[in-house]
């Protein structure tokens, strides 16, 4: 896959580069892009010319433009000869290249808005029929009897003993130790080397930070934002902001910070 950054130029407006209706692309001989972008709204007027080598004897096939702040960008599927590389697809029309049907969907994105963003690209993903699927480190250690949702992602060096539950939409970055018998809901995010001891329960956009500690049957409510080396000893409130050893609530909700 190649992406081609070029400057935007000769003050063309971003409202004006959406437009372009007036952009032109040849596919050139011996891997040359060719372009042409009109110099004015006029589709009929004057256009600036270019040629960019990609890939020197390939093909670039498939040409497809995007516009953002800093430049045109440009995809294109390379072939030199055989297909040597991806392609990058905008979210909004995914489908129209990859058929539902076909394939699957993961999209383990950051906990901005206490895991509310994840969770509605989560859910305009099934909306489009895709079926999620997780990942889980070959270098994770997960035991037998554990369920494990959709659209996890979970990475090296995380212990999740027996019979735990694992809702969807659920990030485990590195290193954790995840107790027996523990469950933990949808969309939540856990950092790295926190320990949820056995029997908790971890409630949806909760947010552990690193290296927390959780003691066995707490209950960790819905949106509560566990602040590192936090020691939880006992049930947290809908979301609290937690710190400290003992961890106490501090007076602004999570919902309120900017996290
Ligand atoms: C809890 C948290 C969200 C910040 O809460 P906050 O109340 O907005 O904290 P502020 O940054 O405004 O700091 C306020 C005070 O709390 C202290 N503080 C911040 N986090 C703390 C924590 N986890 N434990 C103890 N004290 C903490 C600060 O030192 C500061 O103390 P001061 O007033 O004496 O200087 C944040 O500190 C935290 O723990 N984030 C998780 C970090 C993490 O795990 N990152 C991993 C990313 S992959």
């Amino acid at each position: 896959m190649t992406i081609l950054p070029m400057p935007m130029r000769y003050g063309l407006t971003l409202g004006e580069a959406a437009k372009l209706a007036n952009l032109e692309l040849a596919i050139g001989a011996d891997g040359h892009q060719c372009v042409a972008v009109s110099t004015s709204p006029d589709p009929a007027g004057s256009y600036f010319r270019y040629d960019f080598l990609i890939t020197r004897g390939g093909l670039n096939d498939y040409p497809k433009f995007g516009v953002w702040p800093d430049g045109y960008y440009m995809t294109v599927n390379e072939f030199a000869p055989g297909f040597i590389g991806a392609s990058v697809v905008a979210f909004e029309r995914v489908e129209e290249t990859y058929d539902p049907s076909q394939y699957s969907f993961f999209a383990p994105l950051s906990q901005r808005r206490m895991g509310r963003l994840r969770e509605s690209v989560y859910h305009q993903i099934k909306a489009k029929r895709y079926s999620l699927i997780s990942y889980v480190s070959s270098r994770a250690t997960v035991f037998p009897g554990v369920r494990i949702g959709e659209n996890c992602f979970i990475l090296e060096d995380n212990t999740i003993q027996p019979f735990v539950e694992i809702g969807n939409d659920v990030v485990l970055w590195s290193g954790n130790h995840i107790g027996h018998h523990c469950v933990i809901q949808d969309h939540v995010l856990f950092t790295s080397h926190v320990v949820l001891s056995g029997h908790c329960v971890v409630e949806p956009y909760s947010f552990l930070g690193v290296n927390a500690t959780v003691r066995d049957q707490v209950r960790i409510a819905e949106g509560s934002l566990i602040g590192m080396a936090a020691a939880v000893t006992r049930d947290t409130e809908p979301w609290g902001v937690y710190k400290g050893n003992p961890a106490t609530k501090g007076d602004r909700l999570s919902s309120e910070l900017d996290f």
